[in-house]
């Protein structure tokens, strides 16, 4: 297990699967009109699949990109459901030998759908035999060894590949290409996700007031498995602590037990907010040196912290570091520090002051 997996398997607020969320499948959506937001791909998927049906024909292959727990597995079964097929579900590391993938590729049924979980994990191998299956539904088989040995066509059943990738900028783009339908997945505004929580809370049969509905949306970081796990934990303290309703005072006071705000913001993603402040004048600053400072593997520090803090607004990547916005100073009552920085060097050189900062640009999240 590594740094980023640890810190993923242990956080309350991590975005990756952990044990306790066995009961996803018990809130996963299995047809498009249960899955909330993503309106965009929802009607596409809903529009190409409809087409394929009636065709009779499999489904074009779909890569399905988008940063942990936002829904791309769900997306995936919920297309073979509306397909009204089977679905075999894999995942890269699993895929070892050729043997492995052309196992299941010679066993895929007519129009099925086969699902690739962390496509970006593929080895070269087998992303060249994967070329051929999903180009011309065939593979390349060698038979027999040294000089003897020859190549076989093997014709396999027509088939939807489904790719799913956390980082689309790790797939080749040959791999890239050969998908027809490609669905970036964005994290979800809190409306989306107050309608996922009350989907949850009444397959889960928890009564949860309106207004705790809200602050819940608000703390779930954009990402559906964590106002999921949350709605869990504040049910147990609702059900210990209270007479079981989830109410505004039970979600205020269980966020303070685990140690998150109602930005959806841990120790740590302030930790590393003030770091940047007090250490580097607001930034910019490498990733490599703030790994250090503030003790965090680089790699959960790009893979977990910095995705959500970016996407808040409180944190900028720019291609000279790292650099905090005047939201994060505000966030943490800084203000003052953040004007004497200002005063310092000389003009308003913070991001979000229109300064040298904005001007560099963004470096995408996911690339
Ligand atoms: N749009 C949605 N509507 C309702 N529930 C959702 C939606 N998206 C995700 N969920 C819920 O969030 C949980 C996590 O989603 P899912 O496992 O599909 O994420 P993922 O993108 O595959 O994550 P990972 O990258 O870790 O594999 C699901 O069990 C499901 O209950
Ligand atoms: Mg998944």
């Amino acid at each position: 297990m590594d740094d980023v997996d640890f810190l993923q398997s242990t956080s309350i607020m991590s975005t990756s699967a952990q044990e306790a969320d066995a009961q996803e499948n018990i809130l996963r959506p299995k047809f498009l009109k249960d899955f909330q937001g993503q309106k965009k791909i929802k009607e596409n998927l809903g529009v190409f699949i409809t087409a394929a049906r009636e065709r009779g024909e499999a489904l074009d292959h779909v890569f399905l990109i988008g940063p942990p727990g936002l829904g791309k597995t769900t997306l995936a079964s919920i297309v073979a459901n509306e397909m009204g097929s089977e679905i075999r579900m894999t995942s890269a590391p699993a895929l070892d030998k050729p043997k492995d993938l052309a196992g299941i590729l010679t066993n895929v049924t007519e129009n099925s759908v086969f699902f690739i979980d962390e496509i970006h994990r593929l080895k070269p191998a087998l992303e060249e035999m994967l070329y051929i299956a999903m180009e011309d539904f065939e593979i390349d088989w060698v038979i027999g060894q040294g000089p003897s040995a020859r190549t076989m066509r093997i014709p396999i059943p027509h088939f939807t590949l489904i790719g799913a990738t956390t980082k689309a900028g790790m797939v080749s783009s040959p791999l890239q290409t050969r998908f027809g339908i490609n669905c970036r997945i964005e994290f979800y505004n809190e409306q989306e996700l107050g309608q996922i929580i009350k989907r949850s809370a009444s397959l889960i049969n928890v009564p949860i007031e309106d207004e705790a509905v809200t602050l819940l949306a608000k703390c779930s970081r954009g990402t559906p498995r964590i106002a999921n796990r949350l709605l869990r934990r504040f049910r147990d303290f609702a059900e210990v602590k209270s007479n079981g309703v989830i109410t505004p005072e039970v979600v205020n006071s269980s966020i303070k037990n685990l140690g998150i705000d109602l930005n959806g913001l841990e120790d740590q993603d302030r930790n590393i907010l003030r770091t940047i402040i007090e250490f580097y004048g607001g930034g910019p600053v490498g990733a490599e040196t703030l790994s250090i400072s503030v003790g965090e593997a680089i790699e959960s520090l790009e893979d977990f912290y910095e995705p959500y803090l970016i996407q808040k607004g409180y944190l900028k990547r720019t291609p000279r570091g790292r650099m905090v916005t005047a939201k994060a100073y505000e966030l943490l009552g800084l203000q003052d520090l953040m004007q004497a920085q200002m005063n310092t060097n000389g003009s308003n050189f913070l991001p979000g002051f229109g300064g040298a900062g904005d001007q560099q640009g963004t470096l995408d999240l996911f690339e």
